[in-house]
């Protein structure tokens, strides 16, 4: 990835020039900054390290060489001290810490999006053969004409079953749709970033034809207002209907947000104990994340059959919510259980800047909004906190964020070399990522592809390939000859 590219920059820069250099701001106490990094940046930075980062008196940030370390901390401590004998000021008297750090996710950014310029990424068409690390693989379209499927389940019977975010359930067969939704679905929100979210069915499904679906639930408050929030219910497929529904999980009257809107997590995980696992988003609430009597923000744990089990963390305490079962979560949008290690991972859309796998255990804090590896959407600086006690850090976080969606791990055999890799999905940057883990820890990562539009969900078929949600289609990858 590293990019070949001339460093221009003089180091020598003369001590006349310097004069004119320095911004006024280093000299004066810190101001109550109101615009974006962008803006500092062009403002305090520019001059010396060029428009783009390029680098000009002072040294690129784009080239990701450095001369006092790359990592956060010492790209902080390069900003706060400067280095006063080289010319670069000191700007800690100018820039509260929370900016320092906005600044640090900003040069981060930049340099990632240079990085991206200067390499060229598989973008495979229908019948093109891409060679990735481990194994060569060809895509091709599975089922199309599509409108925005969500989410995807292969049943035992052989079927297959599809969510599109507007609301409808589609069964596949022999890779061919069925003509008509499945009828008898609940009404669903479907504004901003609502819908029907996830599929899954139970893990008894031969036996008992559970089907189990993560929705935006549209009710009214008392002032008769639409409100919104995820829902979990269960159902059984018969003649083209769901029948037999039961809700599983369903919050408060109280604790239903606006609708439309965002941050609703929707995924749904069964481990192998037979525990359902299910997201909520913290519905742009922030600081809701941290509070244990609102399900917003959280991750739950349910039975199949929507009890409480007795030994989550909070069911015992009147003024939590009981299905609570890990906090401090702002969107997680991918949840996948390990079948080699039955760890539980969310991946989690986070601010800008700041989207985290996750490894998920019982009762812990994720943090948000308290501390995050990223910054406000529109540039401007949210917290220096990227850690702190009682608080878990990410098993990886990326910046830029790719807007991270659906997760899961590989389980089949036609890629002998991707058994129990993590395949991740990506909104923004439309990227499917394979990520290695172990002992819970980043080994390597890869980008398989990029740029055919964004990716909902990615899920290994009972063929052993893998099947990418597409904004109209849904792909197979299977190995090229
Ligand atoms: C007056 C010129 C000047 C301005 C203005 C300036 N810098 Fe620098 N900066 C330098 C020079 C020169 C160096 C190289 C120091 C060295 O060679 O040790 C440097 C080094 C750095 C480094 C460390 C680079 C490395 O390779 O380790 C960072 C990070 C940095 N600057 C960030 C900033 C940021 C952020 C701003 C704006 C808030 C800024 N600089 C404004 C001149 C400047």
């Amino acid at each position: 990835m590293r990019p070949t590219h001339p460093r221009p920059h003089g180091r020598n820069i003369s001590r006349l020039l310097l004069a004119t250099l320095i911004p006024l701001a280093s000299a004066t106490a810190q101001q109550v900054r109101t615009g974006t990094v962008a803006q500092t940046y062009a403002e305090l930075c520019a001059s010396c390290h060029g428009k783009n980062l390029e680098g000009a008196q002072a040294p690129s940030m784009l080239d990701d060489v450095w001369i006092h370390g790359g990592d956060d901390e010492s790209l902080a401590l390069s900003i706060r001290n400067g280095f006063p004998l080289k010319e670069m000021p000191a700007w800690s008297a100018a820039l509260p810490e929370k900016e320092i750090r906005a600044m640090v996710i900003y040069i981060r950014e930049q340099r990632a999006k240079y990085a991206r310029e200067q390499t060229v990424f598989a973008k495979p068409a229908e019948s093109v053969t891409v060679k990735s690390l481990l194994h060569r693989y060809r895509l091709d379209t599975w089922v199309g004409e599509l409108k925005e499927p969500y989410s995807l389940a292969f049943l035992p019977t052989g079927r297959a079953v599809m969510t599109e975010k507007l609301g409808r359930l589609f069964v596949i067969e022999n890779g061919k749709i069925a003509e008509q939704p499945v009828s008898g679905l609940p009404e669903v929100d479907t504004g901003g970033q609502a819908g029907l979210f996830d599929v899954v069915p139970h893990p008894d499904y031969a036996k008992n034809g559970w089907l189990y679906l993560a929705y935006s639930d549209l009710q009214k408050d008392a002032d008769g207002k639409a409100v919104s929030l995820t829902r979990i219910m269960r159902g059984k497929l018969r003649d083209g209907a769901l029948v037999e529904q039961q809700t599983i999980f369903q919050a408060k009257p109280e604790h239903y947000v606006k609708a439309g809107g965002v941050h609703f997590g929707g995924r749904i995980a069964f481990d192998r104990a037979g525990y359902l696992f299910f997201t909520i988003g913290e519905r742009g609430g922030k600081m809701v994340a941290q509070d244990l009597g609102l399900p917003i923000g959280k991750i739950h744990r349910l039975h199949d059959d929507g009890r409480i089990p007795a030994d989550n963390p909070f069911a015992h305490d009147a003024k939590t919510v009981p299905s609570i079962w890990s906090y401090g979560h702002r969107n997680p949008q991918g949840l996948a259980i390990s079948r080699e290690t039955d760890q539980v991972f969310d991946a989690e859309h986070g601010p800008r800047g700041g989207d985290e796998l996750n490894l998920v255990e019982k009762g812990r804090n994720y943090g948000w909004p308290v501390i995050t590896y990223g910054m406000e959407y529109n540039g401007t600086a949210m917290t220096e906190l990227t850690a702190k006690e009682g608080m878990e850090q990410p098993v990886t976080y990326w910046t830029p964020s790719p807007a991270l969606c659906g997760i899961s791990f590989y389980t089949g055999d036609l890629f002998p070399k991707w058994k129990n890799h993590l395949f991740v999905a990506s909104l923004a940057a439309q990227e499917l990522r394979r990520v290695e883990l172990k002992d819970g820890k980043l080994v390597t990562q890869e980008i398989l592809f990029k740029d055919l539009g964004r990716i909902r969900h990615v899920i290994g078929g009972p063929d052993g390939a893998l099947y990418v949600l597409l904004p109209t289609r849904i792909a197979r990858i299977a190995p090229a000859e």
